[in-house]
């Protein structure tokens, strides 16, 4: 029996993945205007703000005011990614719904991106997750899952070991971090044999960035193995300020577009995603980069 899940939960990563690496600060209004258009073309779940030094990426500074500025707060679950203490604690008192907690598998780029090794950082995670209240999720992010911009391609026998401990020390879900879009389908494969013997398939998610173009079909591959939590981000939008030359996630429009060819349900409607995200992406003069997107924006100027 074919394992490929009938829905998928994806998780909108615009205003979070997708704006921390611009430089021109776009406006707090703007970023909730974001969130809640997006909602309105069907998306729930929003990996919505960061709570890190302002110093070192200062488009997040003001993620309490976002998560504060969002009406119908009963239609969407609002995340915030967190890298310790200090993070965790201004995302509770901001009342964000579920909690991003954040290592790499490569030292090198966890030491850049948030002062930690990944033994450092899984013991903060591990201190974090005690304090979780009720009421509130958690998913864990292992960045650099499969290739590190420093150090190469990762051990997926390594992925897996921190996968299987950040869910027995009572993380709900762990997300694989393609952090610069290198993977090729085989090593999504190799990663997903290793992590899925050890972590059941409804609490992975994955994370990919389409930098080399390979998002989708590295998607397929985690379809085929049940996997059914996605990130993405509207307009594929995004990047890492730690990690040089990547690019955004991929595209929202891209994803849905596939997983509606499939027969996969979403709940999102790709034609309200492609013109909120080119709305949003002419008025901040951000390039708009999904296909499907285009392709649609296209057949409606046509009709
Ligand atoms: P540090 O220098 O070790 O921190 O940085 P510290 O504890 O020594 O504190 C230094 C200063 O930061 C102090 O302020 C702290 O108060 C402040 P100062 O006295 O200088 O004024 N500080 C904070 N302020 C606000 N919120 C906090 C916080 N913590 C300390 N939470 C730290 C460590 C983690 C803070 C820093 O390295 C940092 O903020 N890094 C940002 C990392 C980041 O946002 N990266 C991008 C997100 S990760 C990602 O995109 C990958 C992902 O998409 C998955 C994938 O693609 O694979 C999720
Ligand atoms: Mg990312």
């Amino acid at each position: 029996m074919s394992r490929v899940p009938s829905k998928v939960l994806v998780t909108e990563s615009s205003s979070r993945d997708g704006l921390q690496s611009l430089g021109a600060f776009v406006p707090t209004a703007a970023k909730v205007g974001l969130i809640e258009n997006l909602a309105s073309a069907g998306i729930r779940t929003f990996d919505a703000v960061s709570f890190v030094n302002p110093k070192a990426v200062p488009q997040m500074a003001d993620g309490a005011e976002v998560i504060a500025g969002i009406t119908n707060r009963g239609d969407v679950e609002l995340g915030g990614l967190v890298p310790n203490m200090k993070g965790f604690e201004a995302a509770l008192a901001a009342g964000v719904d579920t909690i991003g907690l954040l290592t790499a598998a490569s030292d090198e780029f966890n030491e850049r991106n948030i002062n930690a090794t990944v033994d450092e950082a899984m013991h903060r995670i591990r201190r974090i997750l005690l304090e979780i209240p009720r009421g509130v999720s958690t998913r864990s992010y292992i960045s650099t899952a499969t290739h590190c911009p420093f150090e190469g391609e990762q051990d997926p026998d390594w992925v897996a070991h921190l996968a299987e401990t950040l869910i027995e020390w009572g993380s709900d879900t762990v997300y694989l971090g393609e952090t610069i879009g290198k993977a090729t389908p085989f090593h999504i494969e190799a990663l997903l044999d290793h992590v899925l013997e050890v972590v059941p398939a409804d609490r992975v998610g994955i994370h990919l960035h389409d930098t080399y173009g390979q998002a989708l079909a590295n998607t397929t591959v985690a379809l085929e193995r049940g996997v059914a939590r996605m990130d993405s981000s509207a307009g594929g939008l995004g990047g890492c300020p730690y990690a040089p030359g990547a690019t955004g996630n991929i595209a929202t429009e891209d994803l849905v577009y596939m997983l509606d060819g499939m027969g996969i349900e979403t709940g999102i409607d790709l034609g309200g995603v492609a013109n909120v995200a080119n709305d949003f992406c002419s008025a901040h003069n951000l390039s708009y980069n999904s296909r499907a997107g285009r392709a649609w924006l296209a057949s409606q100027d046509r009709e």
